[in-house]
């Protein structure tokens, strides 16, 4: 088993939250919200972020205070080798390894800016004409929402921890 000793995690409506003590149930691991004060600087952790416009949320702040192996980064958008790679290049991940888990989508749940951000974004996208399967499913969970969390996604994830 790798030294981790924590998984950390931000979540916005719930998702994130539910793969991170997921993770941590399978790993034997604490599960820690990021801001919360109860872990030592520089521990050894996983960490566990939604995605916002490529951008993995907390990532910043988490590396600024430990010690992150590996991220996981949770969204919306179907799971493909390409959009995980090209993720890990736009969140300059200096080596962690980075894992993609397709978690779910509550318009409902989203406050303040991320509505009609996200309002913005289903527009965009269900204008365009669907020219793959993904564009395809990107355009259903947009417009029904959805929730794909699901255990089998973090077999990788506890491939790369050893558990
Ligand atoms: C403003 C905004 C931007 C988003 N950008 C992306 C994105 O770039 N890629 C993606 O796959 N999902 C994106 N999503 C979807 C969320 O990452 C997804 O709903 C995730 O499961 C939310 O996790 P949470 O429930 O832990 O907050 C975005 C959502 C919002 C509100």
């Amino acid at each position: 088993m790798k030294s981790i000793s924590a998984i950390v995690y931000t979540s916005n409506t719930g998702y994130t939250q539910r793969y991170a003590a997921m993770l941590g149930r399978a790993a034997g691991l604490p599960v820690h919200r990021l801001g919360d004060a109860a872990l030592p600087r520089g521990t050894a952790v996983v960490y566990l972020g939604w995605l916002c416009a490529g951008g993995i949320k907390g990532l910043k702040k988490a590396r600024s205070h430990y010690n992150v192996q590996a991220v996981c980064a949770v969204g919306m958008a179907p799971a493909s080798p390409e959009y995980a790679s090209k993720l890990s290049g736009q969140n300059r991940l200096k080596g962690a390894p980075l894992f993609y888990l397709q978690g779910g989508y509550s318009p409902a749940r989203l406050t303040g800016i991320y509505r009609p951000m996200m309002a913005l974004m289903g527009k965009v996208v269900s204008r365009a004409p669907a020219e793959s399967e993904r564009e395809r499913a990107m355009q259903e969970a947009f417009s029904k929402g959805g929730d794909w969390v699901s255990e089998a996604q973090l077999a990788p994830v506890l491939e790369w921890l050893q558990v």
